[in-house]
């Protein structure tokens, strides 16, 4: 077991997940820079899909709801939403997908500009007006840190068999 990381508040825990996900998009261009096996390119990019889940459900299901409520800006709760489903898509393609597949480096790219973009505006947007809110971001790090070792764990249980 690792030791728990203590995390300032929310934002910090969600900004610690931007960072391990934009090092894993940076590890996988150079894979395709140096033409590196299918393979460990899939390794990289399932890794990606797999923080990507957990780490948008953990968004909608604690985070971005408190938010909505606290900021009162249901549009730019609602775009961030569709962006999520936007990525879960690409997330979805890229796991089905052969990585010998000639457009499967360009598909893990194009996920990683949308979440570069999507980031930026959580940083600039959303949790610069969370913060503005006075929302206990404290308060929430212990639900949030236990819910985000249920997804993973979740995640990364093998996938059930086909019916
Ligand atoms: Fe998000
Ligand atoms: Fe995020």
């Amino acid at each position: 077991m690792s030791q728990p990381i203590a995390y300032e508040d929310a934002i910090d825990l969600l900004d610690a997940d931007h960072k391990a996900v934009k090092q894993l998009f940076i590890d996988f261009n150079g894979l395709c820079e140096d033409g590196a096996p299918a393979a460990d390119k899939q390794a990289v990019a399932l890794k990606i899909c797999q923080a990507l889940a957990v780490h948008a459900q953990l968004e909608e299901e604690i985070f971005y709801p408190a938010v909505r409520q606290a900021i009162g800006d249901d549009a730019l709760m609602d775009e961030a939403m569709l962006e999520h489903a936007q990525a879960k898509d690409l997330i979805a393609q890229i796991q089905e997908m052969d990585p010998q597949d000639e457009t499967f480096d360009g598909t893990v790219q194009e996920l990683g500009k949308d979440i570069d973009h999507h980031v930026l505006e959580e940083r600039e947007q959303i949790f610069l007006k969370a913060r503005l809110a006075r929302l206990d971001l404290r308060g929430m790090v212990p639900a949030m840190v236990k819910r985000k070792e249920q997804l993973k764990k979740k995640a990364a249980a093998p996938a059930k068999v086909a019916a």
